[in-house]
């Protein structure tokens, strides 16, 4: 017998406001087709004035409650993936938690940038797998238009906002890789690359900053890293590309997107796609793309997925899961 985290729900929220590519013309010597050729996005939403990260998370949070046909007591835990909380502190969790109307259990953040939710994911895997919760609901949401410096064309066109949650529960499963639920994972980060993708502010600065990035290194990292990190995750229980069904990737560029599918010997077929119409939603972009993969009748019980992200730290990582 093996205790497995088992997806029961799954839902996103995306804000209202929808911004072509053609709307950063107007501002920055930008265009559609440098913006589309090169990251492979197409358009963004963006928060309405004054909706925060904890907003789109808990939209996204009844939506995966409604799902899987529970109502917000029957969470023990909430975890946010988040580099956009609302406030310093407390984490945009409990605020999420506040919000849908649970009374018990606990919530935390954590804080991975991109990877963000691979890591929730993994945490609320040990939780399950530990005996410490039954239910965990995990949940990316950012609003990266609130640390965007609109002057520089080589990040404020690439990123969005949006959130996606998943309820995992405790299932028992005979410990094969036919049981559903979370079957490995595998987590990575090493802070001597912290310059090439950072935010210039913070509780040191007393102001919140704007994201910076090198772009081309932290490409160059993606290419290197992802591909490896999903071939690990699925080495260490037995498997291979050519048993994954699915790669639900991290959605920051189709170039690194399409490398890391080629490099696992996969096509296209086997990727969920959203980065044409979400733009990079950091870690909400993983969950998004579960949640919009269902829709689509892409994702289907039984199916054999692997996500992988990478992000500021860097960190990155991958989980393996079957649907
Ligand atoms: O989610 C966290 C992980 N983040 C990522 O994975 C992002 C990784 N990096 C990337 O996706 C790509 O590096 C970018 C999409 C950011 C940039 O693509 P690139 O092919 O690496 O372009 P580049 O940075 O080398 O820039 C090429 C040229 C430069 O001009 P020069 O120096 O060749 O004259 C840039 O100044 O494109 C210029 N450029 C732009 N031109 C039009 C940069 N941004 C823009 C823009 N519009 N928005």
């Amino acid at each position: 017998m093996t205790i497995r985290a088992v997806v029961k729900g799954v839902g996103h929220y995306l804000p209202d406001r929808v911004v072509p590519n053609s709307e950063f013309e107007a501002t920055l010597e930008t265009s559609d087709e440098w913006i589309r050729s090169r990251s492979g996005i197409e358009r963004r939403h963006f928060a309405a004035e004054g909706q925060t990260t904890s907003d789109l998370a808990s939209r996204a949070a009844r939506a995966a409650l409604a799902d899987a046909g529970m109502v917000a007591d029957d969470l023990d835990a909430i975890i946010v993936a988040t580099s956009t909380a609302d406030m310093t502190f407390p984490s945009a969790a409990t605020m999420v938690q506040a919000a849908i109307g649970m009374t018990r259990g606990f919530a935390f953040d954590v804080q991975a940038v991109c990877a963000g939710f691979v890591f929730g994911l993994a945490n609320a895997n040990a939780l399950i797998v530990s005996g410490q919760a039954k239910r965990v609901m995990v949940i990316g949401a950012e609003t990266f238009s609130r640390i965007m410096d609109w002057t520089d064309r080589g990040t404020c066109v690439l990123f969005g906002d949006g959130a996606g949650a998943l309820i995992l529960e405790a299932g028992v499963g005979d410990g094969s890789t036919a049981d559903r639920g979370i079957l490995s994972t595998d987590l990575h980060s090493d802070g001597r690359f912290r310059d090439i993708l950072y935010v210039d502010g913070g509780v040191a600065t007393q102001n919140t900053g704007y994201l910076r990035m090198q772009g081309k290194e932290v490409f160059r990292h993606a290419v290197e890293k992802l591909a490896e990190t999903a071939h690990t995750a699925l080495a260490k229980v037995g498997l291979e590309s050519a048993d994954v069904d699915w790669i639900v990737p991290h959605q920051a560029n189709l170039r690194i997107i399409k490398a890391t599918a080629q490099k696992m010997g996969l096509g296209m077929d086997h990727v969920v796609l959203t980065v044409q119409d979400h733009g990079n939603t950091s870690a909400a972009s993983i969950p998004l793309a579960l949640s919009v993969g269902k829709q689509r009748g892409q994702i289907k019980t039984g199916d054999l997925l692997v996500t992988e992200a990478i992000g500021g730290g860097l960190a990155w990582g991958s989980v393996v899961l079957r649907w």
